[in-house]
């Protein structure tokens, strides 16, 4: 096992710091004036890659890659391998990639380092809003702005029909439209609904106390791994339906007081249907 592994990932925070800035920074310098080119749609016609979406993960896989040549990947446009080092490195190039393509400021680089099959160090880049949210397990969650770093905690102590919750789509028909449904059941039952656009965001802005909870229907592993381990080192709960593990299925987040009635009224009304 090497040092940066045995020092509970704050070396691998490091390199994902200065790259996911470096891809922050890339993304903002050569963003097309006019809207970026859709080089290909995945699951459904609104479901886009555009170049910098491509350009952003090579360049994040070749600098870890430079770094450290024994590691795996997985990047969501595809840049995935094995390694033998026992380090995975799990990245969404951009995160709200609608919203990079409509010159909407909430899309985030998402990287997040794991070790064993666990992710233990994490870093968010919110270049619009000059925002980094990292995280190491054990070592809590911090947003670094240009005038210095802060502690993250999520806000406690909030009831359900107080609770401004973000949630997010999928990008088939038929899933919205169940979508609609659930959400019918959550929008009386408290203060507000956010759809940001990006979800690592949202884990964001739950972890600073912006909103007070999340919820999704499918989320993949790129979507949740940095996002999750800000939220839980910034004392949230990240968790599926019943204790299942976040993802695809559903993932919600919340405060550890206020998880029980979201988690309670999402199950009521059947979220994880397609
Ligand atoms: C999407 C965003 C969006 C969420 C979708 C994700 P992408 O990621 O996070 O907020 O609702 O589920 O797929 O496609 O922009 O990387
Ligand atoms: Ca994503
Ligand atoms: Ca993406």
């Amino acid at each position: 096992m090497t040092a940066d592994i045995r020092d509970g990932g704050a070396q691998l925070l490091d390199l994902a710091v200065a790259v996911a800035r470096e891809a922050g920074r890339m993304l903002i310098d050569k963003r097309p004036a006019a809207r970026p080119d859709v080089v290909v749609t995945k699951s459904s016609p609104t479901d886009v890659v555009t170049q910098m979406d491509q350009a952003a993960e090579r360049l994040i896989v070749d600098r870890i890659r430079a770094a450290r040549p024994g590691d795996a990947f997985l990047g969501e446009e595809g840049g995935s391998s094995t390694g033998s080092s026992g380090v995975r490195w799990i990245i969404d190039p951009i995160d709200g990639t609608v919203n990079y393509l409509y010159d909407l400021p909430d899309w985030a680089v998402s990287i997040a380092a794991e070790v064993d099959g666990e992710v233990v160090a994490g870093v968010i880049e919110n270049p619009n809003r000059g925002e980094t949210y990292t995280a190491v397990r054990g070592a809590g969650a911090l947003l670094h702005t240009a005038t210095g770093a802060r502690e993250l905690r999520c806000r406690t102590g909030v009831p359900l029909d107080q609770a401004l919750v973000a949630t997010g789509f999928g990008y088939f028909a038929a899933r919205r439209a169940h979508q609609a449904e659930v959400l019918r059941a959550v929008l009386p039952r408290v203060r507000d609904i956010r759809r940001g656009g990006s979800c690592c965001v949202d884990l964001c802005s739950l972890a600073a106390g912006r909103v007070d909870a999340f919820y999704e229907r499918g989320n993949q592993e790129w979507d949740i791994a940095a996002g999750g381990l800000i939220v839980r080192e910034a004392g949230g709960r990240v968790e599926g339906l019943d204790g299942a593990p976040a993802g695809p299925e559903l993932t919600i987040a919340a405060a550890p007081d206020l998880f029980p009635a979201l988690h309670d009224l999402l199950a009521a009304h059947d979220p994880a249907h397609d």
